[in-house]
């Protein structure tokens, strides 16, 4: 079923009649499309595959713009747009996919504009909360889950609560699923930028500390540490880290138990995600644990 989302989108694509628009989106590297499983899977109906095109062309709109704000020169292991073709293309081509979803939208029933363009607002709020954040190290763990919440659980929350409405579920139940594995699959994230490689991440390594992003586990590390430590953690925020400061840090984050507190939390937000789900949700669970014991 998953096919027939890239096809709803590619007719999307085609509905611009735009050459320039359909040879820039060919060059978006395709992602692993867990909104649009997770919504076919609570709701597996042809009404689902339209929902579910327009929050992938809503998600790619996202990353368009986040890698222009983040300077981000590689996505999934291939050039970003803007590295590509320069920030300009990259914007707009963002605003595109972006109003081309909201139009799209806005002919679905009520209320899934509603669910998703509010949860637009959060995602929008929670890039400006984390560009915010950036500008000094945040040792603090509620402004760090408030912005997670808002940049990347909202959206797969929503999806959730808007597929549920679709079947005639329980919308306020798979809601919470959704927010609870989209908090669970940040920190995962977060915590993969520590332990991957280049090459398995498809963008580079250790990254987030010199972009600026205090990741959960340097939040925890920064409470573990004593001065003068500290001191030496707060200085190599938002720097090009050399071989040795890099081990440091893994190896301060391995022995204080940093990395395993933020792999706790994720799990337990995991758990807290399956709990809300009968026993007979097979398919919710496994996407629920695939994304805890995923490597990229
Ligand atoms: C990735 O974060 C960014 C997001 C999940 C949300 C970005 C949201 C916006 C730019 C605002 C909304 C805009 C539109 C057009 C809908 P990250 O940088 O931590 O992750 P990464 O490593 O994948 O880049
Ligand atoms: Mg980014």
């Amino acid at each position: 079923m998953i096919e027939l989302v890239t096809s709803q989108i590619n007719k999307y694509i085609e509905q611009l009649h735009d050459e320039r628009v359909v040879e820039l989106f060919s060059q978006i590297p395709s992602g692993k499309m867990l909104r649009s499983k997770l919504i076919l899977q609570i709701a597996p109906f042809k009404e689902a595959v339209k929902l579910a095109a327009v929050v992938e062309l809503i998600h790619m709109a996202s990353l368009l713009h986040d890698d222009v704000i983040d300077e981000a020169d590689l996505r999934r292991g291939r050039p970003s747009i803007n590295a590509t073709f320069g920030n300009k293309p990259a914007i707009m081509l963002g605003d595109i996919l972006y109003s081309k979803a909201f139009y799209e939208l806005s002919s679905l029933p009520s209320p899934l504009p509603q669910i998703i363009s509010n949860a637009v607002t959060l995602l929008s709020l929670g890039e400006l909360l984390d560009v915010e954040l950036s500008r000094s190290f945040n040792p603090d763990i509620d402004r760090y889950m408030d912005m997670i919440y808002k940049k990347t659980a909202s959206l797969i929350e929503a999806s959730a609560m808007a597929a549920a409405t679709i079947a005639g579920k329980d919308a306020q139940r798979y809601g919470l699923y959704g927010k609870n594995l989209g908090l669970a699959f940040q920190i995962v994230d977060d915590i993969l930028d520590i332990t991957q490689d280049e090459a398995t991440l498809g963008k580079p390594a250790m990254s987030d500390l010199k972009e600026g992003k205090t990741t959960l586990p340097f939040i925890y590390l920064y409470e573990a540490l004593e001065e003068p430590d500290r001191k030496r953690l707060l200085k190599l925020f938002k720097k090009e880290l050399s071989r040795d400061e890099k081990l440091w840090l893994e190896e301060r984050l391995q022995s204080t138990g940093s990395l395993n507190l933020a792999k706790e939390k994720a799990t337990k937000l995991g758990e807290e995600a399956l709990a809300c789900l009968d026993e007979k949700d097979e398919k919710l669970r496994s996407i629920m644990t695939q994304l805890i014991d995923r490597t990229y």
